[in-house]
Protein backbone atom coordinates (compact mmCIF):
# COMPACT_ATOMS: atom_id res chain seq x y z
CA UNK A 1 0.00 0.00 0.00
CA UNK A 2 1.63 3.40 -0.72
CA UNK A 3 -1.88 5.30 -0.07
CA UNK A 4 0.40 7.66 2.47
CA UNK A 5 3.03 8.80 0.10
CA UNK A 6 4.01 12.46 0.07
CA UNK A 7 2.32 12.56 3.57
CA UNK A 8 4.66 13.48 7.06
CA UNK A 9 3.54 11.63 10.26
CA UNK A 10 5.09 12.46 13.28
CA UNK A 11 5.19 9.83 16.22
CA UNK A 12 5.81 10.57 19.76
CA UNK A 13 7.36 7.82 21.82
CA UNK A 14 8.81 6.75 18.58
CA UNK A 15 11.59 4.67 20.46
CA UNK A 16 8.77 2.73 22.45
CA UNK A 17 7.44 -0.66 21.35
CA UNK A 18 4.10 0.94 19.60
CA UNK A 19 5.88 3.37 18.19
CA UNK A 20 8.38 1.49 16.12
CA UNK A 21 5.38 -1.18 15.37
CA UNK A 22 3.41 2.15 13.65
CA UNK A 23 6.17 3.64 12.28
CA UNK A 24 6.57 0.28 10.53
CA UNK A 25 3.16 0.27 9.42
CA UNK A 26 3.57 4.07 8.41
CA UNK A 27 6.47 3.85 6.05
CA UNK A 28 5.20 0.66 4.49
CA UNK A 29 2.74 2.64 3.36
CA UNK A 30 4.88 5.30 2.13
CA UNK A 31 4.39 8.14 4.93
CA UNK A 32 7.36 9.95 5.64
CA UNK A 33 8.40 9.07 9.19
CA UNK A 34 9.17 11.51 11.95
CA UNK A 35 9.66 9.57 15.09
CA UNK A 36 10.34 11.66 19.09
CA UNK A 37 11.62 10.58 21.63
CA UNK A 38 13.38 11.42 25.14
CA UNK A 39 17.07 12.19 25.36
CA UNK A 40 19.01 9.12 25.56
CA UNK A 41 15.70 6.89 24.16
CA UNK A 42 17.11 3.22 22.83
CA UNK A 43 16.65 3.86 18.77
CA UNK A 44 17.96 0.05 18.61
CA UNK A 45 14.67 -1.19 17.53
CA UNK A 46 13.29 1.71 15.04
CA UNK A 47 16.55 1.78 13.69
CA UNK A 48 16.19 -2.15 12.43
CA UNK A 49 12.41 -1.71 11.59
CA UNK A 50 12.30 1.70 9.71
CA UNK A 51 15.84 2.99 8.60
CA UNK A 52 15.44 6.38 7.31
CA UNK A 53 12.61 7.55 9.68
CA UNK A 54 13.96 10.92 11.00
CA UNK A 55 14.46 11.25 14.86
CA UNK A 56 14.67 13.67 16.97
CA UNK A 57 14.93 13.99 20.55
CA UNK A 58 12.01 16.11 23.01
CA UNK A 59 10.61 15.65 26.27
CA UNK A 60 6.94 15.82 25.90
CA UNK A 61 6.23 17.47 29.11
CA UNK A 62 8.50 20.38 28.04
CA UNK A 63 6.48 22.97 25.95
CA UNK A 64 10.05 24.23 24.46
CA UNK A 65 10.91 20.99 23.45
CA UNK A 66 8.31 20.82 21.41
CA UNK A 67 8.30 24.36 20.14
CA UNK A 68 12.16 22.16 18.34
CA UNK A 69 10.04 18.90 17.62
CA UNK A 70 7.74 20.55 15.28
CA UNK A 71 10.07 23.00 14.12
CA UNK A 72 12.55 20.02 13.24
CA UNK A 73 9.87 17.76 12.03
CA UNK A 74 8.93 20.75 9.13
CA UNK A 75 12.35 21.18 8.15
CA UNK A 76 13.49 17.30 7.65
CA UNK A 77 10.33 16.03 6.36
CA UNK A 78 7.24 18.63 6.02
CA UNK A 79 4.38 19.19 7.94
CA UNK A 80 2.57 16.53 9.82
CA UNK A 81 -0.17 15.58 8.37
CA UNK A 82 -0.57 12.36 10.51
CA UNK A 83 -0.04 12.74 13.97
CA UNK A 84 0.55 9.62 16.84
CA UNK A 85 0.07 11.76 20.34
CA UNK A 86 1.83 7.92 21.70
CA UNK A 87 4.90 8.83 24.03
CA UNK A 88 3.28 7.54 27.79
CA UNK A 89 4.63 6.22 30.98
CA UNK A 90 2.73 3.14 32.91
CA UNK A 91 4.14 4.91 36.59
CA UNK A 92 3.76 2.35 39.98
CA UNK A 93 1.15 -0.24 40.59
CA UNK A 94 0.10 0.80 44.31
CA UNK A 95 -3.03 1.90 45.87
CA UNK A 96 -3.90 5.30 46.37
CA UNK A 97 -2.75 5.77 49.70
CA UNK A 98 0.67 4.32 48.96
CA UNK A 99 1.09 6.67 45.78
CA UNK A 100 3.04 9.54 46.53
CA UNK A 101 1.84 12.77 44.77
CA UNK A 102 5.23 13.24 43.20
CA UNK A 103 4.62 9.94 41.51
CA UNK A 104 1.18 10.81 40.71
CA UNK A 105 2.22 13.85 39.25
CA UNK A 106 4.93 12.22 36.92
CA UNK A 107 2.28 10.12 35.33
CA UNK A 108 0.34 12.58 34.87
CA UNK A 109 2.76 14.98 33.04
CA UNK A 110 4.00 12.75 30.37
CA UNK A 111 0.30 11.30 29.28
CA UNK A 112 -1.91 13.92 30.01
CA UNK A 113 0.39 17.36 29.79
CA UNK A 114 2.26 15.67 27.01
CA UNK A 115 -1.14 14.95 24.99
CA UNK A 116 -2.41 18.43 25.49
CA UNK A 117 1.16 20.11 24.31
CA UNK A 118 1.36 17.83 21.03
CA UNK A 119 -2.12 18.76 20.67
CA UNK A 120 -1.63 22.86 21.06
CA UNK A 121 1.68 22.48 19.07
CA UNK A 122 0.65 20.05 16.24
CA UNK A 123 -3.03 21.24 15.79
CA UNK A 124 -2.04 24.74 14.28
CA UNK A 125 0.68 22.87 11.56
CA UNK A 126 -2.52 21.22 10.38
CA UNK A 127 -4.49 24.28 10.52
CA UNK A 128 -2.01 25.21 7.98
CA UNK A 129 -1.65 22.45 6.13
CA UNK A 130 -5.95 22.74 5.80
CA UNK A 131 -6.23 19.26 7.94
CA UNK A 132 -4.70 16.07 9.27
CA UNK A 133 -5.61 13.05 11.50
CA UNK A 134 -4.37 12.69 15.19
CA UNK A 135 -4.39 9.73 17.24
CA UNK A 136 -4.03 9.82 21.34
CA UNK A 137 -2.40 7.12 23.02
CA UNK A 138 -4.94 5.89 25.76
CA UNK A 139 -5.46 2.45 27.15
CA UNK A 140 -7.98 0.00 28.08
CA UNK A 141 -7.09 1.51 31.45
CA UNK A 142 -8.96 5.13 30.06
CA UNK A 143 -12.16 2.82 29.43
CA UNK A 144 -12.48 0.66 32.42
CA UNK A 145 -11.16 0.89 36.01
CA UNK A 146 -9.26 -1.76 38.22
CA UNK A 147 -7.23 -1.74 41.61
CA UNK A 148 -4.05 -0.16 41.83
CA UNK A 149 -2.97 1.83 39.25
CA UNK A 150 -4.49 4.73 40.08
CA UNK A 151 -2.10 7.47 38.19
CA UNK A 152 -2.23 5.97 34.47
CA UNK A 153 -5.98 5.36 34.82
CA UNK A 154 -6.68 8.76 35.81
CA UNK A 155 -4.41 10.00 33.08
CA UNK A 156 -5.84 7.58 30.05
CA UNK A 157 -9.27 8.59 31.57
CA UNK A 158 -7.98 12.32 30.44
CA UNK A 159 -6.83 11.31 27.02
CA UNK A 160 -10.24 10.88 26.25
CA UNK A 161 -11.14 14.79 27.33
CA UNK A 162 -8.74 15.97 25.01
CA UNK A 163 -9.55 13.86 22.02
CA UNK A 164 -13.55 14.61 22.59
CA UNK A 165 -12.69 18.57 23.08
CA UNK A 166 -10.22 18.85 20.03
CA UNK A 167 -12.34 16.72 17.96
CA UNK A 168 -14.81 19.45 18.75
CA UNK A 169 -12.82 22.36 18.30
CA UNK A 170 -11.11 21.24 15.04
CA UNK A 171 -13.36 19.38 12.79
CA UNK A 172 -14.18 22.03 11.03
CA UNK A 173 -10.38 23.22 9.83
CA UNK A 174 -10.43 19.16 8.86
CA UNK A 175 -8.64 17.81 11.49
CA UNK A 176 -10.14 14.33 12.86
CA UNK A 177 -8.46 13.39 16.76
CA UNK A 178 -9.44 9.54 18.11
CA UNK A 179 -8.07 7.78 20.61
CA UNK A 180 -6.96 4.20 21.02
CA UNK A 181 -7.34 1.80 23.49
CA UNK A 182 -5.17 -1.47 23.90
CA UNK A 183 -5.75 -3.88 26.07
CA UNK A 184 -2.68 -5.96 27.20
CA UNK A 185 0.32 -5.99 24.98
CA UNK A 186 3.21 -8.45 25.04
CA UNK A 187 5.63 -5.56 25.72
CA UNK A 188 7.91 -4.27 28.00
CA UNK A 189 5.47 -1.76 29.62
CA UNK A 190 2.92 -4.89 30.89
CA UNK A 191 6.13 -6.53 31.91
CA UNK A 192 6.99 -3.25 34.03
CA UNK A 193 3.46 -3.86 35.25
CA UNK A 194 3.37 -7.45 35.90
CA UNK A 195 6.30 -7.02 38.08
CA UNK A 196 4.47 -4.53 39.95
CA UNK A 197 1.54 -6.81 40.83
CA UNK A 198 3.94 -9.07 42.63
CA UNK A 199 5.93 -12.12 42.41
CA UNK A 200 2.02 -14.12 42.60
CA UNK A 201 1.12 -12.79 39.75
CA UNK A 202 0.44 -15.11 36.53
CA UNK A 203 0.09 -13.78 33.00
CA UNK A 204 -3.17 -16.70 32.59
CA UNK A 205 -5.39 -14.13 35.57
CA UNK A 206 -4.94 -11.46 32.99
CA UNK A 207 -5.57 -13.39 29.84
CA UNK A 208 -8.86 -14.56 31.37
CA UNK A 209 -10.20 -11.67 30.92
CA UNK A 210 -9.78 -11.05 27.17
CA UNK A 211 -12.08 -13.20 25.51
CA UNK A 212 -9.21 -13.61 22.93
CA UNK A 213 -7.37 -15.24 25.53
CA UNK A 214 -3.98 -13.90 24.59
CA UNK A 215 -1.92 -10.61 25.14
CA UNK A 216 -2.07 -8.10 21.86
CA UNK A 217 1.25 -7.16 19.66
CA UNK A 218 2.21 -4.03 19.22
CA UNK A 219 1.34 -4.28 15.36
CA UNK A 220 -2.21 -4.82 16.23
CA UNK A 221 -2.30 -1.53 17.75
CA UNK A 222 0.08 -0.16 14.62
CA UNK A 223 -2.58 -0.99 12.31
CA UNK A 224 -5.60 0.43 14.14
CA UNK A 225 -3.86 3.66 14.54
CA UNK A 226 -2.66 3.32 10.90
CA UNK A 227 -6.12 3.38 9.58
CA UNK A 228 -7.56 6.38 12.01
CA UNK A 229 -4.65 8.37 10.68
CA UNK A 230 -5.33 7.58 6.65
CA UNK A 231 -7.69 8.88 4.66
CA UNK A 232 -10.31 5.58 4.94
CA UNK A 233 -11.03 6.73 8.32
CA UNK A 234 -12.39 10.33 7.05
CA UNK A 235 -15.56 9.97 8.91
CA UNK A 236 -14.03 9.02 12.29
CA UNK A 237 -13.88 11.84 14.51
CA UNK A 238 -13.64 11.99 18.63
CA UNK A 239 -13.84 8.21 19.29
CA UNK A 240 -12.74 5.81 20.83
CA UNK A 241 -11.14 2.61 19.10
CA UNK A 242 -9.74 -0.62 21.13
CA UNK A 243 -7.54 -3.27 20.11
CA UNK A 244 -8.21 -5.33 23.55
CA UNK A 245 -9.29 -8.64 22.18
CA UNK A 246 -12.76 -7.71 23.60
CA UNK A 247 -11.34 -6.95 26.86
CA UNK A 248 -14.00 -4.17 27.22
CA UNK A 249 -16.73 -5.85 25.54
CA UNK A 250 -17.55 -9.08 27.14
N1 LIG B 1 2.14 -1.76 26.13
C1 LIG B 1 0.87 -1.86 26.51
O1 LIG B 1 0.41 -2.95 26.94
C2 LIG B 1 -0.05 -0.68 26.35
C3 LIG B 1 -1.42 -0.89 26.59
C4 LIG B 1 -2.28 0.20 26.50
C5 LIG B 1 -1.79 1.45 26.18
N2 LIG B 1 -0.46 1.63 25.95
C6 LIG B 1 0.00 2.99 25.64
O2 LIG B 1 0.65 2.99 24.39
C7 LIG B 1 1.68 3.98 24.37
C8 LIG B 1 3.00 3.35 23.94
O3 LIG B 1 3.32 2.30 24.85
P1 LIG B 1 4.50 1.24 24.61
O4 LIG B 1 3.98 -0.09 25.01
O5 LIG B 1 5.10 1.42 23.27
O6 LIG B 1 5.50 1.71 25.77
P2 LIG B 1 7.09 1.96 25.72
O7 LIG B 1 7.50 2.21 27.11
O8 LIG B 1 7.73 0.86 24.93
O9 LIG B 1 7.18 3.30 24.85
C9 LIG B 1 6.84 4.55 25.38
C10 LIG B 1 7.85 5.54 24.87
O10 LIG B 1 7.49 6.85 25.38
C11 LIG B 1 8.71 7.50 25.67
N3 LIG B 1 8.52 8.56 26.66
C12 LIG B 1 8.21 8.43 27.96
N4 LIG B 1 8.21 9.61 28.56
C13 LIG B 1 8.54 10.53 27.63
C14 LIG B 1 8.73 11.94 27.64
N5 LIG B 1 8.58 12.66 28.77
N6 LIG B 1 9.06 12.56 26.49
C15 LIG B 1 9.22 11.85 25.35
N7 LIG B 1 9.06 10.51 25.26
C16 LIG B 1 8.73 9.87 26.40
C17 LIG B 1 9.62 6.41 26.22
O11 LIG B 1 10.99 6.77 26.15
C18 LIG B 1 9.26 5.23 25.34
O12 LIG B 1 10.13 5.10 24.23
C19 LIG B 1 1.72 4.58 25.79
O13 LIG B 1 1.00 5.78 25.82
C20 LIG B 1 1.03 3.50 26.61
O14 LIG B 1 0.46 4.03 27.80
C21 LIG B 1 0.42 0.58 26.03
Amino acid sequence: MTDMQGKTALITGGAGEIGVATARVLAARGARTVVADREGADWSALDAAVPDAVKLHGDVTREADWQGMVADCIEAAGAPTMFFNNAGVEGKVASIHETSAEDFEKVMAVNVRGVFLGLKHVIPIMVGAAGGSIVNASSVAGLEAGAGLAPYTTSKHAVIGLTRTAAAEYAAQGIRVNSVHPGPIDSRMMSSLEGGLGPDFERSQMTAQIPMGRYGRPEEVAELTAFLLSDAASYCNGGRYTADGGMTQS
